[in-house]
């Protein structure tokens, strides 16, 4: 009897989106000079290790200042070629920006584990990226593969039992963004940043966004238009 050799079916893929956004040099430059000034107007004291992070320091709403215009019309874009991307009909839908920030991670600074669970899609672009200035981790509470708890840890890696860690035993993934570029996601992905290696900030500005339909009618899921909506 001659066994034919099996194969993988990998299903339920997690698909984090990248772009360049080609913002000219001087105007990131630019850009980060404004966000350097927000921190340094910041008195709010922070752990060691940890980020800057504008939402929680009053500046969380970049998107309404004028020098960050051309920034969220070029993220705007991407966010909508990600989401056509997954074959979706963004005629559709309307995007709104909720709120965004920029994070400052000096060296050895870093963002521990979060989601953003009170929107749909999250980005964060890299105005500013030193290439050992850390990148991003994203994350599964519970990876699809994990037959038996705990099996898909580091614990078990040191051990051998996980032999040849890959895509489909990670619980953790980590990818390396350059300078210039964006990474779109679902906002509910865990994620969290390696720390800065270098003695230059890495800076990125941060978003959520929120989907709506434009035209409820038929649906009984999705969000309808905001403007339908009734404050009380
Ligand atoms: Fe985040």
């Amino acid at each position: 009897m001659g066994e034919e050799q099996g194969e993988f079916l990998d299903l339920f893929a997690l698909s984090v989106f990248r772009q360049r956004l080609a913002v000219a040099d001087q105007q990131r430059r630019q850009l980060a000079e404004l966000i350097l000034d927000l921190e340094k107007n910041d008195k709010r004291s922070r752990g060691e290790e940890e980020a800057w992070l504008g939402d929680v320091s009053g500046s969380e709403f970049l998107f309404s200042h004028e020098a960050f215009a051309d920034l969220f019309a070029a993220i705007g874009v991407s966010v909508r070629s990600y989401v056509a991307g997954l074959g979706l009909d963004t005629e559709q839908l309307a995007f709104w920006f909720q709120r965004s920030w920029a994070t400052i991670s000096h060296e050895g600074e870093r963002i521990f584990e979060h989601a953003h669970l009170q929107s749909h899609l999250s980005f964060a672009y890299y105005l500013q990226k030193p290439t050992e200035g850390g990148g991003i981790y994203f994350s599964v509470a519970t990876h699809p593969n994990e037959f038996a708890a705990g099996l898909f840890t580091l614990a078990k890696e040191s051990l051998g039992i996980l032999k040849t860690p890959g895509p489909r035993t990670l619980n953790r993934i980590y990818v390396e963004p350059v300078e210039d570029e964006i990474l779109v996601f679902p906002s509910r992905t865990l994620h969290s940043t390696a720390p800065n290696l270098t003695d230059q900030p890495r800076i990125s500005i941060s978003g959520d966004i929120v989907v709506t339909l434009k035209d409820s009618a038929g649906h009984e899921t999705l969000m309808p238009p905001v403007q339908r909506w009734m404050a009380f």
